[in-house]
């Protein structure tokens, strides 16, 4: 059988096949990027399906409209003014996740060979979705205040076959790390000035725990050059597979019909759900109590890094979303030492940052997640991890100091 070349790129994600080694019970597994699950508001939206399907059953288990049933579109884009961006029920677009709005937009722009240009470290979800369309990457330097804006114009001066920028500037995965305000700005003028699509990728953008309201891309798009992603998977439950792009009418309709050849609609049960659950319940309370929680165990993982961690080892204070980053002495590798080190000694496990990187992959980083585990279980992994890295590290750091 002879499969289509585009099939070649499709890659596992390195990230599930690493998450295996945390499905052991006695392991602790600071790998996934799962929100909480006790933080599912799973009482209310068991309320929501039974009204559902008690009163409204031949609407909800119906095929509907592919654009997304109108009162959830206009709830979402009046959250969308609510932030601060202005937008319409006409300028959204319910999507299977933000993750569909990855594959669409890249279907929308990409021939093969096109380059994407991606933070330097992206999301691996992103990559996945973007190879099928078999582009090149050229990555951008990040630092605390995201994207290095005089990297990105010289990559843009010497790359004329980019087409789209991918960015996360809200807690970016895998990093954490928030794009400043001056830079949304040159980001916004770098993509006029190239003629080159923004895909601004924000599920995380409702948790922040810290720090000042900064203003979306789209917010600032002056030529309809910005697609915005949003996700009801950190704010309600992943499982419900809802989320939603914002862009100007023509890049929209563009999405909407290559999201009809796609999957024909999202789930009309669960999109009737999500809006009921919007209209009854009020969502900012909810989403209170998850930041609240979220903030509490990132603080728990920030002490323990502070308190058990060697020095030598760097994370990143991000304001909110679900990650820190960290970055270990040049040389360390993350992979090996937690196969060979933290899952056998310690009992834990991370996301090695390698996988992250798009283009030239580093060996010293890791992606910790702190939304997922009860805070006990934070503080007593963090420990385990930090003691046994005190060990370790200031013999490994000697040693590479003798080869160099
Ligand atoms: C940056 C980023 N984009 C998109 C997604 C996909 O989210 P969704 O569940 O809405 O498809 C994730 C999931 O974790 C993510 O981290």
């Amino acid at each position: 059988m002879q499969f289509a070349n585009r099939v070649k790129k499709v890659q596992s994600s390195a990230i599930r096949d690493l998450l295996r080694y945390g499905t052991d019970p006695s392991v602790i597994s600071f790998g996934g990027g799962y929100p909480d699950p006790q933080l599912f508001p799973s009482d209310k939206l068991r309320a929501v399906y039974e009204t559902l399907l008690c009163k409204h059953a031949h609407r909800a288990l119906q095929y509907t409209v592919s654009d997304g049933i109108p009162e959830l579109r206009a709830q979402i884009a009046q959250r969308m003014r609510d932030d601060g961006t202005s937008c319409t029920a006409d300028d959204v677009l319910v999507l299977h996740g933000a993750q569909q709005g990855l594959d669409l937009v890249a279907k929308m722009m990409l021939e093969p060979d096109d380059t994407v240009v991606v933070e330097d470290p992206t999301f691996l979800g992103a990559t996945i979705a973007f190879n099928v369309f078999e582009p090149r990457y050229a990555t951008v330097r990040m630092d605390g205040e995201g994207m290095d804006m005089e990297h990105l114009e010289a990559v843009l001066r010497v790359n004329p076959s980019v087409k789209l920028i991918y960015t996360m500037p809200d807690f970016q995965n895998p990093t954490g790390v928030t794009m400043s305000l001056a830079r949304r700005h040159r980001l916004i003028e770098l993509a006029n000035q190239f003629d080159v699509l923004i895909l601004e990728d924000s599920p995380y953008r409702s948790l922040r725990f810290e720090g000042s309201h900064l203003p979306t891309l789209k917010s600032l798009d002056t030529e309809g050059r910005v697609v915005f992603l949003g996700s009801f998977s950190k704010i309600m439950a992943p499982g419900l597979r809802l989320g939603w792009a914002v862009a100007s009418g023509d890049v929209l309709g563009k999405l909407a019909r290559l999201k009809l050849a796609a999957d024909t609609q999202c789930s009309t049960v669960n999109m009737m759900a999500a809006s009921l659950f919007l209209d009854t319940y009020p969502i900012e309370e909810h989403i209170a109590t998850v930041c609240a929680a979220y903030s509490r165990k990132r603080g728990l993982m920030f002490q323990a890094l502070d308190s058990t961690f060697p020095s030598s080892v760097h994370y990143t204070r991000a304001e909110g979303g679900l990650f820190t980053w960290l970055t270990f002495p040049d040389g360390f590798d993350a992979t090996r030492f937690m196969l060979d080190e933290a899952l056998p000694k310690a009992k834990v496990a991370y996301v090695p940052g390698e996988p992250f990187f798009a283009t030239t992959p580093h060996i010293n980083h890791a992606r910790f997640n702190f939304s997922a585990l009860p805070e006990v279980t934070i503080t007593s992994g963090m420990t385990r991890l930090g003691e046994l890295l005190s060990a370790y590290l200031p013999h490994v750091t000697t040693s590479i100091e003798q080869i160099a």
